[in-house]
């Protein structure tokens, strides 16, 4: 399965493939940054820098050892692969954005996450102590190559992290695949795997296509359970929660908000909820979180209007609604029942 994205400067090619052809494909000019899980489960041996894995490496100084590296090593004409999850594909990302001053960039997906959402829509950076995501660069890839059966080895949580972006397109943007996933929780090893990606790939270049550089609203469509997840994590610091757990619960405290003032058919929620419990999701926003504090949170983040709150609700499923200027009030109260 093949999809090409347009973009302002070209186009790239997306293809589902496996491991095992990705990695007979590497030439000399080929430069692999991956990191330590994502090398020792697919037993890479070829040359390669391998980083930390997790989020802290997505730093200053991890980028500097990235540039570092090349610096020793490649030219213009060399291309940067990124083999991993969505810390190296954002990390290596920023790096091939700018290591003289941009060489071409093949992303190579190995978490779930990384396949149906960061690896396609060109954007990349690292994080800052100040906060996530704050310095990058949009840099589309030459080439996308999703090696499908890399996701026999990903951990369960990982995956389920990555399904909730799977429920979150099928409840935002396509009632099929909604309803696919309520008949079957997405498994790693199902024989429509593929095929499921592949949509979330073709729903999401729909939307990056339309809207590459985030300025028309169009991609807001993707930020479904976004608005309170992305608050879940900042008031946990990050820590103890993934991205896709905190928007697993993020839909279905959004959806309820968006049921109380009438934007939602009644019902929405309750659908939501139950099918993200299916897959093994968290649904609930954890103890000892205040409603008050999430309110704040959600005032800082970037999305946020002068007035009220703006989310990207879901109307009934597989259709989304940005809607701006929600109340704090309602916000207020939809958390604190949770
Ligand atoms: N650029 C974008 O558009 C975009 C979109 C969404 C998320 N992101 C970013 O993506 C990051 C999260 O990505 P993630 O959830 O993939 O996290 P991750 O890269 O940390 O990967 C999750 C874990 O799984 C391991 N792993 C990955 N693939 C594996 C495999 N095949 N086998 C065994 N282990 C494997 C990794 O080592 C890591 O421990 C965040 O930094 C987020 O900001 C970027
Ligand atoms: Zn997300």
């Amino acid at each position: 399965m093949k999809t090409t994205v347009r973009h302002s400067r070209g186009a790239y090619e997306v293809e589902l493939t496996d491991l095992a052809s990705v990695l007979g494909q590497l030439g000399g000019q080929d430069f692999v940054v991956t990191d330590e899980n994502v090398r020792d489960a697919i037993r890479l041996a070829s040359d390669h820098l391998a980083v930390q894995p997790g989020e802290g490496s997505k730093d200053v100084q991890t980028l500097g050892r990235v540039w570092e590296w090349l610096a020793g090593r490649a030219d213009r004409s060399g291309r940067l692969v990124a083999l991993g999850g969505g810390v190296v594909g954002d990390l290596a990302g920023f790096a091939a954005a700018t290591y003289m001053r941009g060489i071409d960039l093949v992303m190579v997906p190995t978490s779930l996450l990384a396949m149906v959402d960061s690896s396609v829509g060109g954007k990349v950076g690292i994080d800052l102590p100040q906060g996530k995501n704050l310095a990058g660069a949009f840099w589309p890839p030459v080439r996308v190559l999703i090696p499908i059966d890399a996701l026999r080895t990903l951990p369960a949580r990982h995956f389920a992290n990555g399904s909730a972006e799977v429920w979150k397109n099928g409840a935002a943007l396509d009632e099929r695949l909604f309803e696919s996933l309520l008949a079957q929780p997405l498994q790693a090893d199902a024989k429509n795997i593929a095929e499921i990606v592949f949509q979330c790939i073709e729903l999401k270049k729909a939307v990056v296509e339309e809207d590459e550089f985030e300025t028309t609203g169009r991609r807001a469509v993707l930020n479904f359970g976004h608005t309170v997840g992305h608050a879940i994590e900042q008031a946990m610091n990050y820590e103890g929660i993934l991205h896709g757990e905190a928007v697993a619960i993020g839909m279905v405290v959004e959806s309820r908000l968006a049921e109380n003032i009438g934007v939602a058919s009644p019902g929405v929620a309750d659908t939501i909820q139950k099918g993200l419990q299916s897959q093994g999701l968290p649904t609930r926003i954890p103890g000892g979180l205040a409603a008050a504090s999430l309110i704040e949170a959600m005032r800082r983040d970037k999305k946020a209007r002068r007035n009220g709150l703006a989310f990207a609700f879901v109307s009934q499923i597989g259709t989304s609604k940005l809607i701006e200027g929600v109340p704090e009030n309602d916000v207020l109260k939809v958390l604190e029942n949770q």
